[in-house]
């Protein structure tokens, strides 16, 4: 059993000794997705959002997924997310942590940078305010985490290592943008098609080595937290699926075989020995065939990697086994991450259906949607809010 299914809150109360109990209190949103402007009070517990298709639901709790994360989980780009034919959206969210609380403000505009407040006042980036508000999503895209692209699994860890520690947010920005420039680089190099010129060879080691110690960087974030959710996804797993082979993970690099060290100093030399082992092949393709964003993390299943082998039933447990243990590992770094439950409970069936509310029932806050009020579980009573037409109105208890 998971430690979060082992001590079950009365009537979503709280537990007397944990301090830092976070919730939202307060949704605000202006021209975000389809709504021209909304307001939503929440409370600690339990919240279901229950309406038809189509109405708006998604875009409620995408909404309090952006404060947290500055991004969406359905979304590549922001400009989705501005509702059709305004110029920016803005999103507000009252969070309430140990009675403290704090006003949230992004304003999103596609293709410029986006601008946030904290409590009315400017905050010079955005990014100074990741970690404020701290959620774990679970989405029917979710699937994508066990059967899409490496790209997909990269995404999970690198949010999850943001989320952790925001810091990394600066991290992965500077590995982009170095990996950026080095593959400019690398293909104006091809294009020309003859030997590179020594200057050009010189700006080359100068990226090869930005490259090497960013990447060292993210390496080392990434090694370290699929050694702490190794365990955790593992007991979600046999928790949910309990007939089913036990889960691993597995961290494959783009170094190959070698055994990576948890060092950065050593990963970064590691990294600069693949680097320039690689330079000739580089040279040739034109981008960057060594660091972070050519690994994968590999779900395994007993023997068998749950890419192309696993069920459809095993795949989905493991993909809430993922986002279960990213919720354990938050939990246990300090406050609870507010739980989205994004049209999850449907897909289940009713033995996965039942432990997953158990494990998601003593959550400080769990805001649910749901097509029909059936789909909400009954282990995971609360307030609700019928959306539909654009509106979203509570519904009297
Ligand atoms: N940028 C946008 N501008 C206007 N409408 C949008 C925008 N993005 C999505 N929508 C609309 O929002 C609706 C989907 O809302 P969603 O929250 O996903 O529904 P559900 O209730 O099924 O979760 C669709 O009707 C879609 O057309
Ligand atoms: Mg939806």
């Amino acid at each position: 059993m998971l430690g979060v299914g082992s001590a079950p809150r009365a009537g979503g109360g709280r537990e007397a000794l944990r301090s830092d109990l976070v919730h939202v209190a307060h949704l605000s949103l202006q021209d975000f997705r389809s709504y021209p402007a909304a307001e939503v009070a929440l409370e600690p517990g339990v919240t279901a959002f229950v309406g038809p298709n189509g109405q708006g639901k998604t875009n409620l709790v995408e909404a309090i997924g952006y404060v947290a994360s500055h991004g969406s989980h359905r979304a590549a780009t922001d400009a989705p997310l501005v509702r059709h034919g305004a110029p920016r959206a803005i999103v507000r969210a009252g969070v309430v942590k140990d009675d403290r609380k704090a006003l949230i403000e992004l304003e999103i505009n596609p293709g410029k940078a986006n601008r946030a407040r904290l409590n009315r006042a400017p905050v010079p980036r955005p990014r100074e305010i990741l970690g404020m508000l701290r959620t774990v999503l679970f989405a029917p895209e979710d699937l994508a985490l066990v059967k899409g692209d490496p790209g997909e699994r990269r995404r999970f860890m690198d949010e999850l290592l943001t989320t952790r520690a925001p810091r990394f947010a600066g991290v992965r920005s500077d590995y982009d943008r170095v990996l950026k420039q080095r593959n400019a680089l690398l293909k104006s190099a091809a294009a020309h098609r003859r030997s590179p010129g020594p200057e050009v060879l010189a700006t080359l080691d100068v990226w090869d080595s930005h490259l090497a110690r960013t990447g060292a960087e993210l390496l080392a974030g990434r090694l370290n937290l699929v050694e702490a959710l190794r365990p955790l996804v593992a007991r979600a797993y046999a928790a949910l699926a309990p007939h089913s082979g036990a889960a691993d993970l597995v961290y494959k690099s783009s170094l190959g075989d070698v055994e990576l060290s948890t060092d950065r100093g050593q990963l970064a030399e590691q990294l600069m020995a693949a680097v320039g082992e690689s330079r000739k092949q580089e040279l040739e393709r034109g981008v960057s065939l060594v660091g972070p964003h050519r690994d994968d993390l590999v779900l395994r299943l007993g023997e068998l990697p749950a890419r192309g082998y696993a069920s459809h039933g095993e795949s989905w447990s493991f993909a809430l086994s993922l986002r279960l243990a990213a919720f354990e590992l938050l939990r246990a770094d300090g406050d609870d991450p507010v739980l989205i439950l994004d049209d999850v409970f449907a897909e289940l069936d009713t033995g996965r259906r039942r432990r997953l509310a158990e494990m998601v029932a003593p959550a400080e806050q769990v805001l649910i949607t749901a097509a029909v009020p059936a789909d909400v579980p009954a282990e995971l009573t609360g307030g609700s809010y019928t959306v539909s037409d654009g509106r979203v109105v509570r519904d009297q208890r």
